[in-house]
C-alpha cells in the first residue's frame, strides 16, 4: 500500500467492469474491445484525443471541446470522416449503450488507423481513421480536495511550439508521463513542469494556477495544453470580479503562494498541498473554494441550457 495519489482518482465502480467501448462504429464489452497491433496509435502515438465529461445527460462544453478537437486534427492533416453532429452521435451511441446519465468520463481518441506497413510514414495509414470512445463511471475521489495534491517540479519540460506544440492532445503523451514518473520518483503525486525559460508552466496532466495576495496567477499559454477548464476558469474570475493574469512567473512565487490548483474535465479544480515539500499558505483555501463553486454554477447553468 502507497500514500500516492493522482488528479485523475475516481472512486471503484463496479459497473466499469462491463462497460460497453466504442471501436469505428462496433459496441464492444471492454474485454472485446481491441485495435490492431498495425494502428498508428499503437505503434507511434499518431493520434488526437479529448476528455470530455458528462453532467446530467449533457456533455460539458460539446463546442469548446470540438473545437480543440477538430483544430488538432487539422494541425496534424488527421481526417476525422465526419463532423461534430456525427463525433456527438457516436457519443450518445456509446452512451445509451451503458446506459449512462451523469458523473461519466469519456476518452475520445482517433488515430490515423491501420497501417499496412510497421513504419512511420503517415501515407502508410491506407484504411482510413480509427475512432474509439471509452466512457467510464468516474467521481473524483473526496481526498483530492480534502487533502490536496503534492506537486514537485521536474527536470522534463513542456517544450517550444515547434518541436511539439503542447496544445496538441496527442496519444503520444511520452514527454508528461516522463515528468509524471519524475514527480513520483521525487515522492510527489504529479509534475510541476517549468516551460523552456524556467517559468513555472503546467502539470503532466492539468493546467496549474497560483492565489497571490487575493489574485489568480496561471502561465501565458504558451507552452501548455489550451485546456476547456483553464479557460473557464479565467472567464469565471474576471465575470466575478477576480484579478486574473496569464503571466511569466517562477517558483519564487509559486512556494510563496497562498494558494494553487489544478484545471481539468475530470476534476474541475484540485487543490494543491504542497509544491517539492514546501505546505502552500496556511492551509485555508478561500479562492480554491470560490472558484470551484463558481464553476459549479457555471456547470449546472449549461445543463440546465442544453438538457434536451
Ligand atoms: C497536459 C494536459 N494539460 C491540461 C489538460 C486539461 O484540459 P481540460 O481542462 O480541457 O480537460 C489536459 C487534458 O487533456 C492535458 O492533457
Amino acid at each position: 500500500m502507497t500514500d500516492q495519489q493522482t488528479t485523475h482518482d475516481a472512486l471503484e465502480d463496479p459497473r466499469n467492469a462491463d462497460i460497453k467501448v466504442y471501436v469505428n462504429g462496433a459496441l464492444l464489452h471492454r474485454d472485446e474491445a481491441t485495435v490492431s497491433v498495425y494502428d498508428s496509435g499503437f505503434m507511434l502515438g499518431d493520434g488526437i484525443w479529448e476528455g470530455l465529461r458528462l453532467y446530467d445527460g449533457v456533455w460539458a462544453f460539446f463546442d469548446e471541446h470540438m473545437d480543440r478537437f477538430f483544430d488538432s486534427c487539422k494541425a496534424v492533416s488527421l481526417e476525422v470522416g465526419m463532423d461534430r453532429q456525427g463525433i456527438f452521435d457516436a457519443l450518445e451511441a456509446t452512451r445509451a449503450a451503458n446506459g449512462m446519465q451523469t458523473d461519466v468520463h469519456c476518452r475520445l481518441m482517433l488515430t490515423r488507423g491501420v497501417k499496412v506497413r510497421p513504419f512511420q510514414h503517415p501515407a502508410l495509414s491506407e484504411s482510413g481513421p480509427t475512432l474509439v470512445i471509452i466512457m467510464e463511471h468516474s467521481k473524483p475521489v473526496d481526498r483530492l480536495h480534502s487533502a490536496g495534491i503534492r506537486l514537485a517540479t521536474v527536470p522534463q519540460v513542456r517544450g517550444l511550439p515547434m518541436s511539439q506544440d503542447a496544445k496538441l492532445n496527442s496519444h503520444s503523451k511520452l514527454n508528461c508521463v516522463i515528468a509524471c514518473l519524475q514527480a513520483e520518483q521525487a515522492g510527489a503525486d504529479e509534475a510541476l513542469m517549468l516551460d523552456p525559460h524556467g517559468f513555472v508552466n503546467t502539470t503532466n496532466a492539468c493546467n496549474f494556477f497560483i492565489v497571490r495576495r487575493g489574485e489568480v496567477w496561471t502561465s501565458t499559454g504558451d507552452y501548455c495544453m489550451n485546456g476547456v477548464t483553464r479557460q473557464k476558469v479565467i472567464d469565471l474570475c474576471r465575470s466575478d470580479g477576480i484579478r486574473v493574469l496569464e503571466k511569466n512567473y517562477s517558483l519564487y512565487e509559486a512556494y510563496g503562494a497562498e494558494e494553487a490548483f489544478l484545471t481539468g474535465t475530470f476534476g474541475a479544480q484540485t487543490p494543491v498541498a504542497s509544491i517539492d515539500g514546501k505546505a502552500l499558505g496556511d492551509g485555508s483555501r478561500p479562492m480554491t473554494a470560490r472558484i470551484q463553486d463558481l464553476y459549479k454554477a457555471h456547470v449546472a447553468a449549461y445543463v440546465a441550457e442544453n438538457r434536451a
